[in-house]
């Protein structure tokens, strides 16, 4: 119904899809699911930001687990808006277990979700963001195709980045995304930078750090992957949409869907329907007739 999304990591095991739907957002990401459920990182681990709109979370995926994710998906019943499952590993799995935790995801959800999302890109799990690198990231897309090419349903497949890449990771990454036949890129997750900006009491605190000061930084990445994959792979652009406005800057560079997660601590799940009401806005102002045809319209 709507391009503006509720980004990973507030329904984590799926309990809210349906109101967060009835909010106003047009789609809704649950996760990271982890296939066995752990605890993630002891307290305190999430901390707000407020003078700078911003929040650092090291949760590092604590997730009920596969199943019970699928059980309150059921209970459910049926959905408000699409539905994406983003898939993470178990803090304790290594080696050839990784590629594992994700083929787990995708023969779990593959029925249930319109889009999959390989989180390769939290910065709370150790190993997890080497992923990203050409030759880790075109063995787990191998694999990950390898069942969903024999799987009862076919979901999209997405990929989630984070906003910490080299020129040579994004180049590598939107190789192997387009020859791997991905569907679409996520951009981008938290950062482990700390731009000098902030002046919360919180700042030096480890995490990935999210809201207003990963603005900049995460639509500049998406332009980079837009020009990269040449406008040929949906993009979602997420980091730091607090407006209507921030949201059309995103479309602008090459975004097709958006998502946040932030401003909501901060403004209430309400602030869906009003970016997008703003958006709409935005869109008539410029003679767009709708979101489709502004797509890339900074960068083409
Ligand atoms: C997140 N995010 C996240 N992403 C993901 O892929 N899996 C996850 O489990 C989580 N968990 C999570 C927890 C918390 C508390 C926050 C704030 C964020 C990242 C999120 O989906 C998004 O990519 C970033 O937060 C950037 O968007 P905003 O928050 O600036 O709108």
């Amino acid at each position: 119904a709507n391009p503006v999304g509720l980004a990973a990591g507030f329904d984590k095991d799926a309990e809210v899809t349906n109101a967060m739907a009835g909010q106003g957002f047009g789609f809704v990401e649950v996760g990271s699911v982890t296939p066995r459920p752990q605890p993630g990182n002891p307290r305190p681990r999430l901390f707000r930001l407020p003078a700078d709109g911003a929040v650092i979370n090291r949760l590092g995926f604590n997730s009920a687990g596969h199943r019970q994710a699928l059980k309150n998906l059921a209970k459910a019943g049926p959905r408000k808006a699409p539905l994406g499952i983003n898939l993470g590993k178990n803090r304790d799995s290594v080696g050839e277990e990784v590629t594992l935790d994700f083929v787990d995801g995708v023969r779990a959800f593959q029925g249930v979700a319109d889009y999959l999302v390989l989180n390769v890109s939290s910065p709370n799990t150790p190993g997890l963001r080497a992923l990203q690198e050409r030759e880790p990231l075109r063995e787990l897309l191998l694999a990950v195709q390898g069942v969903l090419e024999k799987a009862s349903s076919r979901p999209a497949l997405l990929l989630k980045v984070a906003p910490d890449l080299t020129g040579k990771d994004k180049e590598d990454i939107a190789a192997v995304a387009m020859e791997n036949g991905i569907d679409g890129l996520i951009i981008s997750n938290t950062t482990i930078a700390r731009p000098e900006v902030l002046k919360s009491p919180h700042r030096e605190e480890t995490g990935g750090l999210s809201g207003r000061p990963l603005f900049e930084s995460s639509t500049r990445m998406l332009e980079d992957f837009y020009r990269l994959t040449e406008g040929g792979l949906p993009l979602i652009g997420v980091g730091g949409i607090s407006s209507g406005a921030e949201a059309y800057v995103k479309i602008r560079t090459g975004a097709s869907l958006v998502q946040l997660y932030t401003a909501m601590i901060y403004y209430g799940p309400g602030i869906a329907a009003k970016i997008n009401r703003d958006l709409s806005a935005l869109l008539q102002r410029d003679g767009f007739a709708n979101v489709a045809d502004a797509v890339g319209a900074d960068v083409r």
